[in-house]
């Protein structure tokens, strides 16, 4: 894949801006941890050149969303940014990317969980399947977004804290990452 993120990125955000900052720092970050985990699962041949393209775009739908701490003052709720981010590359041509972003929020988000919680998600399951995938969508949890720097990296306890109010099937979801992605 020959495809630049950041160029990517500079079609829907002013490279000056706090939410372009938020996103290539929070980007970088992701993409530490991602390539860490993908050395421990090496076996399964993760392709590197997709998983750091995926860690720089997965969060590019935010500024679609009203969330002032992340300088972006869109119409949708913040849940709905994977969403948004997978129509976004899908419309520039990365549909595999696309899968990333809609797969990544949480643990990923079952159909059944969108149905009981009555989210503005449409009904499908969005889950992360290949390896590519799950890597994102783990590395993402350690870090939050603040604009300020670079955030320290989260504790796998601390992440599992804050799963316990998605339900157990979120959090065993988490924990077989664990298993899977550290050595
Ligand atoms: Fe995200």
């Amino acid at each position: 894949m020959t495809m630049n993120p950041i160029k990517l990125l500079e079609r829907y955000y002013n490279s000056n801006s706090k939410a372009f900052r938020i996103l290539v720092e929070h980007g970088r970050q992701v993409a530490d941890k991602a390539r860490k985990a993908a050395e421990n699962v090496s076996a399964l041949k993760p392709d590197l050149e997709f998983i750091e393209a995926a860690a720089i775009l997965h969060d590019i739908g935010i500024f679609l969303t009203n969330t002032p701490r992340f300088d972006c003052f869109g119409e949708r709720p913040y849940i709905c940014h994977g969403i948004l981010g997978s129509e976004l590359l899908k419309e520039n041509g990365h549909s595999g990317l696309a899968l990333v972003c809609e797969r990544h929020v949480g643990v990923g988000i079952s159909i059944e969980d969108i149905r009981r919680h009555h989210l503005p998600l449409p009904e499908r399951d969005m889950i992360p399947v290949s390896i590519e995938e799950q890597i994102i969508c783990y590395a993402d949890k350690f870090f939050s977004k603040n604009g300020n720097g670079r955030p320290s990296e989260k504790s796998i306890p601390k992440i599992i804290g804050e799963l316990n109010r998605y339900g157990s099937e979120n959090v065993r979801r988490f924990e077989s990452w664990v298993k899977k992605f550290e050595a």
